[in-house]
């Protein structure tokens, strides 16, 4: 190509979503599928949000309310938080984008873990500042917090952390955090990613971000996992009203679109829905963690522990992972092997349905 474009751009690669449904059922000639790569609900949308979207479609012809008044107000009232330290985005990683646009200047550094969610890493790439990616460490998994401190600088400028932190699943604790919040200086943002909050906030030990009155902390939750709504893409944050200001500002204007914020709206009020997905979870997580003992038992592979809606295994070697992904894939089940996200010996399954994890666990035995 003749235009320019620059270096960082060139050397980009592009975010790879788990495998979708039908190009598996056409690849492999297959009329069942069970998906269990990409962390969704897998009871489906909210039927609240599904009802009330469908109403709102007379309104399609309308361009979205600007400052989504109505969603942040009821954000406003079930967290207790003022509506100046609301925003909401096209997905929490829409936030992540306009996060990066505001506040990046020319020499300014981030820093974050190698092995964390993948769209932010794509996002951090994509930019032309210089991104530190922390090593985490192979025999938890769980995010170097002392690490990153050590990497701080004068030119730091947006730390991310994902708590639960995806792919590994795994949190660091109230205690850890304490320590660490402290130790980061007040001109550096430090992004929360929430995005799995609803499944790790029964846990004594995890710290609830919002509750942490520092300035520099933008909280990050998603309508995305939870309310099972990922493909109308909705997000929110909560921070101080001063850093909501400038996101309102660079935000596209229009984001979120009609149809996500009518259908936000209505699933925050849906706890039926909420508490089911909260406790097929649960059980889900059960079922799985005493039949992956059995095989960590036999030296097969070895499990982590997870507070949220999937679980990392770590099968030592990427032929491994390789193997048992093809072969998975012939059975009908999509899992996600962990080799963009850094950890090339690594696959991150979700917790399905119960009949789906069923099928994950027979097929698994049989191929490893
Ligand atoms: C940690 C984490 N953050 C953010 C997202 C994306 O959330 P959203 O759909 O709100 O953009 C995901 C989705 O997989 C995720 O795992």
């Amino acid at each position: 190509m003749i235009i320019k474009v620059p270096e960082y751009i060139e050397n980009l690669k592009a975010y790879v979503p788990g495998k979708a449904i039908e190009e598996i059922k056409k690849d492999f000639g297959l009329s069942e599928i069970h998906k269990l790569a990409s962390n969704e609900n897998p009871l489906g949308p909210s039927p609240k949000a599904v009802e009330a979207m469908l109403k709102s479609t007379d309104s399609l012809n309308r361009y979205p309310d600007v400052g989504a008044l109505d969603l942040r107000n009821k954000l406003s009232q079930k967290f207790k938080i003022d509506i100046n330290n609301i925003v909401v985005g096209s997905g929490s990683e829409g936030i992540m984008a306009t996060i990066l646009r505001s506040f990046l200047c020319e020499n300014d550094e981030l820093i974050t873990s190698d092995s964390t969610f993948i769209g932010f890493q794509v996002l951090a790439r994509g930019r032309a500042n210089k991104t530190h990616f922390v090593e985490m460490s192979r025999a938890d998994y769980k995010f170097n917090l002392n690490g990153i401190l050590a990497k701080i600088n004068a030119n730091t400028k947006i730390i991310y952390l994902c708590n639960p932190n995806n792919p590994t699943g795994t949190i660091f604790t109230k205690a850890e955090f304490n320590d660490f919040i402290k130790q980061v200086p007040e001109s550096v943002i430090v992004i929360m990613d929430e995005a799995y909050f609803e499944y790790a906030q029964g846990h004594q030990e995890y710290p609830d971000s919002m509750l942490y009155k520092y300035e520099n902390i933008i909280t990050l939750r998603t309508f995305s996992k939870i309310y099972g709504i990922a493909g109308i893409r909705i997000g929110y944050g909560f921070a101080h009203k001063d850093i909501i200001s400038i996101l309102m500002k660079v935000k596209l204007p229009f984001e979120p679109n009609n149809l996500a914020q009518a259908g936000a709206l209505a699933a925050l009020d849906d706890d039926e829905f909420l508490i089911k997905s909260i406790e097929l979870n649960e059980k889900g997580y059960d079922y799985f963690t005493t039949e992956l003992e059995v095989l960590q038992k036999q030296g097969k592979l070895k499990w982590f522990p997870s507070f949220a809606n999937f679980i990392l295994l770590d099968l030592e070697k990427q032929e491994r992972v390789d193997f048992i992904n093809s072969s998975l894939l012939k059975e009908g089940v999509i899992i996600r092997p962990l080799i963009a996200f850094g950890l090339p010996h690594c696959l991150r399954v979700t917790i399905g349905l119960e009949e789906e994890n069923q099928t994950f666990i027979k097929a698994l035995k049989k191929i490893i």
